[in-house]
């Protein structure tokens, strides 16, 4: 967290070359004031029982995500599934929304597909995603009953041909393809490039060897292939470049191996506005199905299954983070409005939209630091906000996707809590507070030291 100010810096210039791209095919979806007057109505019963610092939900959000995208598909591509990666929030009441919905699951290794199965998804419904799983929990997976794999190298792939075999049953498997692409966003979260560890090289014949070898195992069945090129993607072409290398993979596979695959995989990636318009989500929708279309059509091949893996999209605009300023500190360079809670409480690298609950005129320039002992423990910049007296309380908005799994202890620092608005207006807890015996919990003092 030392590095979110540098990376804020860094994401700005990112966004200053994609800014170039915008297109009448982006939208703003920003809507700050109505999303500050909702929060203004139940701003009481939010912070009761707990106060602040408390992550806020809204069912209607995540329902209404899930909606576009699925209305977006229906009308685009009906022959598709959304499986929700769950690494953007493993909350199970959260989680539980989405699976009411209809939504599937992308869980990444043991601990994901645990918090599903706390949220009611039905094993079937879940895509088992890793780079490093082991034979035990490739084991567990398959005996209650996940029958579809992604598979990133050669050398899980043959831990679940063993495993496969010890439990008699017969996974279907997806090869992760990576086209060694450049797309806009964060270079950290950039996946499909030639440097990232993630996905079997297609331009140098890996991923079309370990297909190769899921074609010619018995014990498991190559059922489709899956990219996933990033998160927070700020242009629709990296899609129909995405789509058409895929494609091209597909064609590969039939020729050389005589299988035409079922299932396309393209991940997520589809991006939430935080300090600028984005992408719409329907139009990168179109642009995939235009291009699919297109190369399925001039290959010869079927169209396939379409599968796509949204995270940030579904959950990232759902979540606030309320809290209370407690310090306003001036110094000769600037004035901090000191928070109780800090950089470890949100995900790094992105300019989360921040705000006062309050009707007042912004009319003073803040940095918005949380409590922390570091200098980089600043939120945000420069940010106009109404005269803040110890109290006030502040929102830092969209905050909803990764930014519960990646919360940390710092200083030790405990949790806050997650509360859920429900779509009746009620509010529920889905995360109690955490104190700092919870923190310490599973620390211990050797022996001859206490
Ligand atoms: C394999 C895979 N699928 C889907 C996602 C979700 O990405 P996003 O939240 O940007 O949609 C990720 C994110 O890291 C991922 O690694």
């Amino acid at each position: 967290m030392y590095y979110i100010t540098a990376s804020i810096v860094h994401w700005r210039s990112v966004h200053t070359r994609v800014a170039l791209l915008l297109s009448h095919q982006h939208v703003k979806d920003m809507k700050i004031d109505a999303r500050r007057a909702r929060l203004l109505e139940f701003e009481s019963e939010v912070r009761s029982p707990f106060g602040t610092p408390v992550y806020v939900f809204y069912e209607d959000d995540i329902r209404s995500n899930y909606r576009r995208l699925r209305s977006a598909l229906d009308e685009q591509y009906p022959d598709s599934t959304i499986h929700f990666a769950v690494k953007a929030n493993y909350n199970p009441g959260i989680l539980s929304v989405l699976r009411d919905e209809g939504c599937k699951g992308e869980v990444y290794a043991h601990g994901e597909l645990t918090a599903a199965l706390a949220a009611g998804f039905d094993p079937v419904d879940l895509l088992v995603t890793g780079m490093n799983r082991q034979p035990a929990d490739l084991e567990r997976a398959l005996e209650i009953g996940v029958e579809r794999f992604l598979v990133d190298n050669d050398a899980e792939l043959e831990r679940l041909i063993a495993t496969a075999s010890e439990t008699g049953k017969r996974p279907r498997v997806l090869i992760r393809g990576n086209p060694a692409m450049d797309v806009p966003t964060h270079p950290e979260v950039a996946t499909a490039t030639r440097e990232t560890k993630f996905g079997l090289d297609i331009g140098s014949g890996r991923a079309l060897a370990v297909a190769r070898r899921a074609v010619g195992a018995r014990e498991v069945d190559l059922a489709g292939i899956q990219l996933h090129i990033g998160s927070q993607i700020r242009g629709i072409e990296p899609y129909a470049q995405a789509a058409r290398r895929m494609c091209s993979f597909a064609t590969d596979v039939r020729d050389e191996l005589g299988v035409e695959i079922d299932v396309l995989d393209l991940g997520g990636g589809f991006p939430v506005p935080y300090d600028e318009p984005v992408p719409d989500a329907a139009a990168i929708i179109r642009r995939i199905a235009e291009t699919v279309h297109a190369a399925t059509d001039e290959a010869d091949l079927a169209r396939p299954h379409l599968v796509l893996e949204p995270g940030r999209r579904l959950v990232g605009n759902a979540g606030t983070l309320l809290a209370a300023v407690g310090v306003v500190k001036e110094t000769p360079h600037t004035t901090f409005a000191v928070l109780d809670a800090g950089t470890n409480a949100v995900s790094s690298y992105w300019p989360y939209p921040v705000y006062a609950l309050s009707e007042e005129v912004p009319a003073e320039s803040y940095h918005v630091a949380g409590p922390l002992c570091y200098s980089g423990d600043v939120i945000a910049e420069d940010v106009s906000l109404p005269p803040l007296d110890r109290g006030a309380v502040v929102a830092i908005d969209r905050i909803g996707a990764y930014s519960l799994g990646s919360a940390s202890h710092t200083n030790a620092q405990p949790k806050p809590p997650v509360v859920l608005r429900r779509s009746d207006g009620s509010i529920d807890v889905v995360r109690h507070p955490e104190t700092i015996d919870d923190v310490l919990v599973r620390a211990t003092v050797p022996d001859d030291l206490a």
